[in-house]
């Protein structure tokens, strides 16, 4: 501090990480470690330094040695589209379209040349930022994709081992030092699990924890890198629609304590996401639907159907949406909490259930509807494609859980004119109100 950096770099034509947190967060750095912390000021910094380069720049011997060493995205547009943008403006390469063809044709070379990733869209520089990867077939090159040389502990669930557990296994080849099962479902997320999990590691620190499964899965064996030899990489390849859209996207693992879900955890971002869309073949219909809630709650946030999609772009687009927003805000304390949308009410009814003959999706569905009542949307959509049936729970107990999750000002997720908000202040009649409508009688 002090050297002089901010105006060395000034001097130089380049800019300071300083000025790209300020701008990510839209806000002075005094105010980000005031408001946030010291923690969530190195996550800012740690992921500012975005460069969009000049399209000329590669064409450079320097700028592409620099870029041996950085991750490299090619946004590949075709040169149609490339020419409607720029026409009739005031770039100087871009005045004359045969001009313009020609240099787009040479320069392809040398994209090709630097690329790590190729990118279609701002989906897909999202996730290639994010470290994930999705493609149709991708855990047939689970050896190439998972990042580092060292051992590899393969950790799934019982029952999704039984059915892509040996592809993975041959997707790995050499790198596979060692399996190990989690019990399917809920009961992968207990101490006593990842207790056991920890004793039966063999990988040293330059090992990497590959979990295979639904968001039980990638939840408990995340959560078991984390603290593992004070933390070694992981890398999720969720089979689950829960999984793919959001639980293994984000960096968010956690187990469960008698006392409620998710109370033990960390933030701890894998190496890689590897998603392989062609997983979800063997999915059982009513695992689809509990995904199905999450990929409407995303489509809210989107502001776009993305549930009308086939699945491979539904999956990618909505793990583009997730990892945007974490990339964004990685510790929770701003615009993720969006992804809360309906939650309150879901989580208040699952307690009041106990968690029994209420799924998580269907809890989520209804909660979507209670969110959109408030914000003066229509309910039209989400009625039609999840059916949210009201549930039978006794509503002072669904209240009350609904207060305990709070603890003081009912501030929710709404869907505002300008997109999601969140933190908003709702008179307690109101939500009480809303969240009785999703009970039956
Ligand atoms: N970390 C996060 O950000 C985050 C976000 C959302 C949810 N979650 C967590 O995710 C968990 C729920 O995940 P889930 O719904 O995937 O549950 P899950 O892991 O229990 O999987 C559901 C069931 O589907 C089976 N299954 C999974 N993939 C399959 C496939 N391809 N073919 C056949 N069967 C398959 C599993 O064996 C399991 O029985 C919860 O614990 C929740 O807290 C975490």
């Amino acid at each position: 501090m002090g050297a002089g950096k901010t105006t060395a770099a000034r001097a130089v034509g380049g800019v300071d990480s300083d000025d790209l947190v300020e701008a990510a967060a839209r806000k002075p750095i005094s105010d980000i470690f005031r408001d946030d912390g010291e923690a969530a000021f190195r996550a800012l910094e740690e992921r500012a330094i975005v460069l969009a380069l000049g399209g000329g720049a590669v064409t450079t011997p320097g700028v592409r040695e620099a870029l041996a060493n950085t991750l490299t995205v090619w946004l590949d547009v075709d040169v149609d589209t490339c020419w409607e943008r720029v026409r009739g403006s005031d770039r100087p390469l871009a005045q004359d379209e045969a001009a313009f063809r020609r240099l787009y044709d040479e320069r392809r070379t040398l994209y090709a040349e630097v690329a790590d990733v190729v990118a279609r869209d701002v989906d897909d520089v999202v996730l290639a930022a994010a470290g994930v990867v999705v493609e149709r077939g991708s855990l047939a090159r689970l050896g190439d994709l998972v990042p580092g040389e060292g051992p590899v502990a393969l950790v799934s669930d019982a029952h999704v081992a039984g059915i892509h557990g040996m592809d993975a296994q041959l997707a790995l080849g050499r790198r596979l030092a060692e399996t190990h099962e989690l019990p399917a479902g809920e009961e992968a997320k207990t101490l006593a699990t990842v207790d056991r999990l920890w004793q039966e590691l063999r990988l040293d620190r330059r090992g990497t924890i590959v979990a295979l499964g639904g968001g039980t899965t990638t939840d408990a064996a995340g959560y078991a890198a984390s603290a593992y030899m004070r933390g070694i990489d992981w890398v999720p390849v969720p089979t689950s629609l829960v999984g793919q859209v959001d639980a293994a996207v984000g960096g968010k693992t956690a187990i469960d304590l008698p006392q409620g879900k998710n109370l033990v955890g960390a933030f701890h971002w894998p190496a890689r996401t590897v998603i392989d869309p062609a997983l979800l073949e063997t999915l059982p219909e009513g695992q689809r639907r509990e995904g199905l809630s999450e990929v409407v709650k995303t489509g809210l946030l989107a502001g776009q159907p993305l549930w009308e999609l086939p699945d491979d772009e539904l999956v990618r687009r909505c793990a583009a949406f997730k990892a945007g927003v974490c990339l964004r805000d990685p510790h929770d304390h701003g615009e993720r909490k969006m992804l809360n949308l309906g939650h309150t009410f879901a989580h208040a009814l699952e307690t009041a259930a106990g968690y029994a003959g209420l799924t998580h999706g269907r809890a989520v569905a209804l909660g979507l509807l209670a969110a959109l009542r408030l914000s003066g949307r229509d309910t039209g959509e989400v009625e039609e494609i999840l059916r949210p049936a009201p549930v039978r729970v006794d509503r002072d107990r669904a209240w009350e859980a609904l207060l305990r999750d709070k603890k003081g000002a009912l501030r929710l997720v709404l869907l505002g004119d300008d997109g999601p908000e969140w933190d908003v202040e709702v008179p307690a009649e109101d939500v009480r109100r809303e969240l009785g409508r999703l009970i039956a009688s």
